[in-house]
């Protein structure tokens, strides 16, 4: 078992460990009556909701259950609704703590509710991707999607605690697995050369326990000194400015991370045709990529990146910010004018 403690993220991770949930939450809670309300997706529910409910029935922890569909139509304002909803129909109070149990997009949709159900109830995270383990579960970002946009309206509010049960990443898609290796990756990239040098040589197969905790303490570190994204939590967004605009252009037929890892190879070939990166680190790039099983190729035309790009909801005025790499293992914010973006893509 690895903990992360970096305020305000406090991680435990684990095999098995969602077996032992209810006596760990009962150990962090003062109330000796309260409830927890489990929100999942119809996938992990098939898979590890009984689990989560004996160990919490085991701990004379009441529970109950609020079941998405999977897939980000979930993360949108009427279901938030119901499931706000549903916390009221069951009486919830600020004792009472909910729990979410799955992928990211249960992570996002059940962290807003707990945002601000009554202004706020307990919140804890079981990420059971290894996406949700290395990066939404922690950090606090909460949201739903609008019409206008991925993650457009949400919440900071941080879980109090976060339980990753690394048995659970056994049963993912090969291509939802390789989605978290891409953020795992990302890390190595912005500020850990050791990180990167350890995931391109395959050890996160073997050694899940020590590569996610490092992730989730880099996260952490990050966010501890920059909670509301005003500056250097930005360099979390190594690969996502290019990553953002190739899973819009695909109507989201590309998986983030899928996307992510493209975006992370086309900003390091830009970087280093600009020679603004040391040489050679484009190639490391593209062989830890392949060897984790991502696309490294864009198969969309500048023109259609740089028409996505300018709509984004995202962008700061007269520039976009991109994360460009020194070198494995350090990164820098990089403004560009909207005027020299067709130049700084294509030179
Ligand atoms: N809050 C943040 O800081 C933050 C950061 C990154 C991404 N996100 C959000 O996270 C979401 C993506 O998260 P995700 O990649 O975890 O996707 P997801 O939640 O859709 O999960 C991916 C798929 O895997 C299934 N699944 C989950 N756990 C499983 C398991 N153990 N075994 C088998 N199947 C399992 C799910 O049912 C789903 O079909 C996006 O909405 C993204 O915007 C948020
Ligand atoms: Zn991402």
């Amino acid at each position: 078992m690895k903990q992360v403690n970096i305020a305000p993220c406090h991680a435990e991770i684990a095999a098995q460990i969602r077996h032992d949930i209810g006596q760990k939450l009962r150990a962090l809670s003062p109330e000796k009556e309260f409830r927890a309300a489990i929100v999942t997706d119809r996938n992990v529910e098939k898979l590890y909701l009984a689990d989560v409910q004996n160990s919490l029935a085991g701990a004379g922890i009441a529970n109950v259950v609020f079941v998405v569909e999977p897939g980000e139509n979930s993360k949108s304002f009427p279901t938030l609704e119901k499931l706000i909803d549903f916390l009221a129909d069951q009486h919830f109070t600020r004792s009472d703590a909910v729990v979410a149990l799955g992928g990211g997009i249960v992570g996002d949709l059940a962290g807003f509710a707990a945002s601000t159900f009554l202004r706020g109830v307990r919140f804890f995270q079981m990420p059971t991707t290894l996406l949700a383990m290395v990066d939404s579960s922690i950090g606090g970002k909460t949201a739903v999607n609008l019409k206008a946009g991925k993650n457009l309206c949400g919440s900071f509010y941080q879980p109090e605690k976060i339980f990753a049960d690394l048995e659970t990443l056994a049963t993912l898609p090969a291509d939802t697995f390789a989605d978290g290796a891409a953020e795992a990756l990302k890390y190595g990239m912005i500020c850990d050369e050791k990180l990167f040098a350890l995931l391109g040589s395959g050890a996160l197969q073997g050694d899940a326990e020590k590569i996610i905790a490092r992730c989730i303490e880099i996260k952490a570190t990050i966010v501890q000194g920059d909670t509301f994204d005003r500056g250097t939590r930005r360099l979390l967004n190594f690969g996502h400015t290019i990553g953002h605009a190739i899973e819009i252009a695909s109507d989201f037929t590309v998986s983030h991370g899928h996307a992510v890892a493209i975006g992370m190879m086309e900003i390091t070939r830009i970087a280093a045709r600009h020679a603004l990166c040391a040489a050679g680190t484009a190639e490391k790039l593209e062989c830890a990529l392949q060897s984790l099983h991502l696309p490294t190729e864009n198969f969309y035309s500048v023109e259609t990146m740089l028409e996505t790009m300018l709509n984004d909801k995202k962008r700061h005025g007269d520039t976009l910010e991109f994360v460009i790499p020194k070198q494995v293992g350090k990164c820098e914010l990089y403004p560009v004018a909207v005027h020299d973006l067709k130049r700084f893509l294509t030179k």
